[in-house]
């Protein structure tokens, strides 16, 4: 199966200008919470929800490329999704973006 066929379409999720440098604010699209992330001056977008029980991301420390939970500090790659920290054990999903004009854009 081709990545046409897998991959969803690009959406507009937030003003780039809303985005703080090396942070993560919180976006949403249709119903979804995702986590928006400033890294050296590329972006990244995950899951906002931690993969090892409900707490948003949005509200975690970002460091470099690692945002730790800010429930019990589990730690996750931004770049991956890779779960780098305990308790998380289970990949967070990440999402392709690109800037578009002045909205940062996600493929769903
Ligand atoms: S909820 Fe994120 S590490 Fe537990």
């Amino acid at each position: 199966m081709s990545d046409e066929l897998t991959e969803g379409p690009w959406v507009a999720l937030i003003p780039v200008a809303e985005i703080e440098a090396e942070d993560v604010v919180a976006a949403s699209h249709d119903g979804h919470d995702y986590a928006v992330y400033e890294c050296a001056g590329d972006y990244f977008v995950t899951d906002a929800i931690c993969t090892h029980a409900h707490a948003s991301l949005c509200d975690g420390y970002l460091d470099g490329h690692t945002i730790e939970c800010p429930l019990h500090q589990g730690c996750f790659d931004i770049r991956s999704g890779a779960a780098t920290g305990a308790p998380a054990t289970e990949a967070l999903r990440t999402y392709a973006c690109r800037v578009e004009g002045d909205m940062l854009h996600i493929r769903l």
